[in-house]
């Protein structure tokens, strides 16, 4: 094995490599325009740091749209390189507004046993001070750290898991959480201070061909007042292959929502309840009623869509509670 391995840096596009009309706009610009040799071209010294840097550009869109194609690519790219002996990490540039999606979708579906980081900003490439150059150096930090494994988001100097991280504020730097939990990881002045153990999980990549597949219809509906029965058979009708309901607070669905999804589940449906709540977890006492739906416990309501998506595709299967 190479002592020199590489961290191959895969771009998708996103706010970090997005470009606005004036450095002090920080809201009117567009996602993905700079490619990645322009990304690694700001971070002075990235690419003649020890070790190599390979640079590939899969995609460049604003990840609000991400699509299963474009999923797909990735999780079969990734794969590639985590079986490639030369590669010591991966890391991807991506939008911030759905790379928790991501972060599950890759871990459910690799679990690696090499560090796969990805990595944002919340300001454009063109801002005054733009945050993709420092976050960019971060994760190529993490990604060559000794040991380090899994599934891991960078974001303003925290490393977050794939499982606890989500999209906390629309607008600040350190836009990301893990919650609870907290971060896994914090760099600082170039190195790492780890807190808690790296991902574990469980990936099943031999079967990653299937994702070329259509994948089934999943969507969400939200528990909230007023909440009515009336868009289960919409969706049912509209194809729908399985729901998530983003119940409130510690698991509770609105009786009408709650009648429509049963009614559904009876006939087939496979129905899946998350909480709407960022934090925490859903509490069952040992003296509360067995739930009418079963969750993905510790899985947000977009985390809990994807876990849907793999299981009825057979590509993961994630513990149920
Ligand atoms: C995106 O998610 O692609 C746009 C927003 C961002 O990266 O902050």
């Amino acid at each position: 094995m190479s002592l020199n391995r590489k961290i191959v840096v895969i771009a998708t596009g996103g706010t970090i490599a997005g470009a606005a009309a004036s450095p002090t706009d920080h809201t009117a610009y567009v996602a993905g325009q700079l490619d990645i040799s322009q990304l690694a071209a700001a971070v002075p010294g990235l690419t003649q740091a020890a070790g190599a840097l390979q640079l590939e550009q899969l995609a460049q869109l604003d990840s609000k749209d991400m699509d299963a194609a474009t999923l797909a690519c990735l999780a079969q790219r990734v794969a590639e390189l985590l079986d490639d002996d030369a590669v010591q990490g991966v890391v991807i540039t991506h939008g911030t507004d759905t790379l928790e999606e991501t972060a599950y979708f890759l871990h459910a579906l690799l679990a690696p046993a090499k560090p796969v980081v990805l990595t944002c900003a919340m300001r454009p490439a063109t801002a005054l001070s733009a945050d993709g150059p420092q976050n960019l150096l971060d994760a190529v930090t993490v990604a060559r750290h000794p040991g380090a494994k899994g599934v891991l988001a960078v974001c303003a100097g925290a490393v977050h898991g794939p499982l606890d991280v989500y999209k906390a504020h629309p607008y600040r730097l350190d836009a990301f959480s893990s919650g609870d939990a907290g971060p896994l990881a914090w760099v600082e002045a170039g190195g790492l201070r780890v807190l808690r153990p790296w991902p574990e999980g469980q990936g099943q990549r031999q079967v990653l061909a299937s994702l070329c597949r259509p994948w089934p219809k999943v969507a969400i509906v939200t528990s909230h007042a007023e909440a009515t029965a009336w868009m289960v058979p919409a969706l049912v009708a509209a194809g729908a292959q399985g729901l998530v309901v983003a119940a409130t607070g510690n698991g509770t669905v609105h009786t009408s929502l709650e009648k429509a999804l049963l009614q559904a589940q009876q006939a087939g449906l496979q129905v899946r309840r998350a909480s709407r709540c960022a934090q925490g977890l859903v509490v069952e006492g040992a003296s509360d009623a067995l739930p009418l739906f079963a969750a993905y416990p510790g899985l947000s309501p977009v985390k809990a869509r994807l876990a849907l998506v793999l299981e009825l595709m057979g590509l993961a299967s994630v513990a149920l509670g």
